[in-house]
């Protein structure tokens, strides 16, 4: 089969289209003929290799060299073990922790896969996973969202994001969206009320306060954000700079004390709320963003494209 391979850290050029042997499930796990992919930012900092990164898969060189969480495809085969699938099923889910989703083929435990909605096609079901759980876990979950309330979301044009806003719309609020220039006519289409260009100006400084906030970037200091919250407003984040989460953790018992404002931090469940995104998707309440499809032979381009943040929405990739 024809996978993406790496076999050292760096940029998009350090990606080979080759040809491997196709893998056999084990016991408890399905053989996926994927279909389509998408990339995530967790990809990218595998491919990187950043320290965290380097932690989880290799110091020196990854261990693991198929890169892809973010799946759809058909079932091809199953192990002994499982129960909730058969051979043709069309599912999609997220495989973080075991990757291997940028190949025609990837075996994958059942519990992180769902059938997907009948009417959604392999490409849109691969743009869901990750970033829809991101979303919904960020809003539902930790957010505790509910109508009436004034919502912003800061990197609100990428996955996350795009995502973020359509849900959040099934609660009737008010959303703000902060984002680079050349995406803010996309927000306003998706049905952002106001958006705001981060280069231009600092939502934590313009004394407008939120009820949610919900962060894709986590890069001010987490005073910054206490004081663009309403009291008892939640600020939840689902990602950024190391050394802002680790202060949001410590901090968050304090200012939750002295200010009655709430910080949280989304440990992504993967795969948790796919049949959520199934009924939304079934309703007509969600049409994700997408930029591509691209082949696995311009792998190196979609993933240029990510690093240089040109992309709204999710870049899926096609097998
Ligand atoms: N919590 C967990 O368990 C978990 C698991 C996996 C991933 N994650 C996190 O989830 C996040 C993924 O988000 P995503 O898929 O939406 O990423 P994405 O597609 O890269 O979108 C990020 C958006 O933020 C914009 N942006 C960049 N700098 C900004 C700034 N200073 N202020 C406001 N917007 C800015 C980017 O556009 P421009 O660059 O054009 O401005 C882009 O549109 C990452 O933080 C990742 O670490 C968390």
């Amino acid at each position: 089969m024809k996978a993406i391979v790496y076999t050292k850290y760096g940029g998009p050029e350090v990606l080979q289209v080759k040809e491997i042997d196709k893998p056999s499930p084990k016991d408890d796990e399905v053989l996926v003929k994927v279909y389509a992919a998408s990339i995530n930012d967790w990809d990218w900092g595998l491919l990187q290799g950043d320290f965290i990164n380097r932690l989880l898969n290799g110091l020196t060189k990854p261990k693991k060299k198929i890169l892809g969480s973010d799946v759809a495809g058909r079932i091809e085969a199953i192990g002994k073990n499982i129960t909730r699938f058969k051979t043709g099923d069309d599912v999609y889910g997220d495989l973080s922790g075991s990757w291997g989703g940028f190949a025609e083929y990837v075996c994958a435990p059942e519990k992180v896969l769902a059938l997907k909605a009948a009417s959604m096609t392999f490409v849109e079901a691969a743009s869901i996973p990750q970033a829809a759980m991101l979303a919904v876990q960020g809003l539902i979950d930790k957010g505790k969202i509910h109508p009436g309330q004034k919502l912003l979301i800061n990197g609100a044009g990428g996955g996350v994001g795009t995502f973020a806003i359509q849900i959040a719309k099934q609660y009737g609020v008010d959303v703000t969206g902060v984002d680079s220039i050349h995406k803010l006519d996309m927000l306003r289409l998706l049905g952002f009320d106001h958006v705001i260009d981060y280069t231009r100006e600092d939502f934590t400084k313009n004394d407008i306060q939120y009820d949610l906030i919900l962060d894709v970037k986590t890069n001010r200091s987490i005073f910054d954000y206490t004081r663009a919250l309403k009291p008892n407003g939640v600020y939840v984040t689902v990602g950024g700079s190391i050394a802002r989460l680790l202060q949001a953790l410590l901090l968050a018992p304090w200012i939750s004390l002295i200010h009655k404002k709430h910080i949280r931090i989304v440990a992504l469940k993967p795969s948790k709320d796919l049949l959520y995104m199934n009924d939304l998707f079934a309703a007509g309440k969600i049409k994700p963003v997408m930029d591509g499809p691209y082949t696995l032979d311009e792998i190196d381009k979609a993933f240029s494209m990510f690093a240089k943040a040109e992309h709204k929405g999710k870049i899926v990739i096609t097998m």
